[in-house]
């Protein structure tokens, strides 16, 4: 991620990707349902591991009211209106964690390996700074194996590796891989 990813932004705004552009903007409260068209448009095999069930409607509606919080921020990128990616940044609760904030990264199949999710991470790092947070984790399970290449590629060290830490849809267990990304140079 580029460091100097510093001053607040205004959205939205258009960018370019391989063979294409996306808006980005700030996901509202009212985003529920086109939240919702989203996810339940990705393809079974990335549903496989998911931290929130964010193909539930209530669920998702509460995912969208809990921008209110501020604990949350949520980065979409549409064409033509659809949302085709979102980056988050949510905010770690307990008190001596509260330097940290996790990153989550969504992408349709068709929009990856296209830029956008190295610009989505920019975005989510921007937002890590503006909130005066520390430290970005990624967490994924040990199987995604690309996405955890993914995320080194973006800067990201893998600082854990948790045994039977997560279960999938189906309930059976894997191990987690925890990454981070110090966002003011803290152990450089
Ligand atoms: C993981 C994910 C977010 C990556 O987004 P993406 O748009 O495909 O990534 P980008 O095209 O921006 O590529 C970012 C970097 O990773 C590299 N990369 C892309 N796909 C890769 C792969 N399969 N293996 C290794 N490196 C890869 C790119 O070359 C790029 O490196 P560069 O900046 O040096 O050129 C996306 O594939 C996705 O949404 N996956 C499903 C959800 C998921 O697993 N999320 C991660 C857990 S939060």
């Amino acid at each position: 991620m580029a460091k100097e990813s510093t001053s607040k932004r205004a959205y939205p705004w258009t960018t370019t990707i391989k063979n294409g552009q996306v808006t980005l903007r700030l996901m509202s409260p009212q985003d529920g349902k086109t939240m919702l068209a989203f996810t339940q448009s990705l393809p079974e095999e990335d549903l496989v591991f998911l931290t929130v069930d964010i193909t539930q409607p209530g669920i998702v509606e509460r995912w969208a009211n809990s921008l209110q919080s501020e604990r949350m921020k949520v980065v979409v990128a549409e064409v033509n209106g659809q949302v085709v990616a979102y980056g988050s940044l949510t905010r770690n609760e307990p008190f001596w964690t509260r330097h940290l904030g996790e990153i989550q990264i969504m992408i349709v199949p068709e929009y990856r390996g296209r830029g956008l999710g190295h610009i989505l991470a920019n975005e989510v790092h921007a937002l890590a700074q503006d909130s005066g947070l520390q430290k970005i984790i990624a967490r994924m399970a040990a199987d995604q194996r690309s996405a955890v290449q993914v995320f080194e590629t973006m800067g990201f060290r893998v600082e854990a590796l948790l045994a039977d830490y997560v279960m999938d849809r189906a309930g059976k267990t894997h191990d987690l891989i925890v990454m981070s990304y110090d966002v003011t140079g803290l152990t450089e």
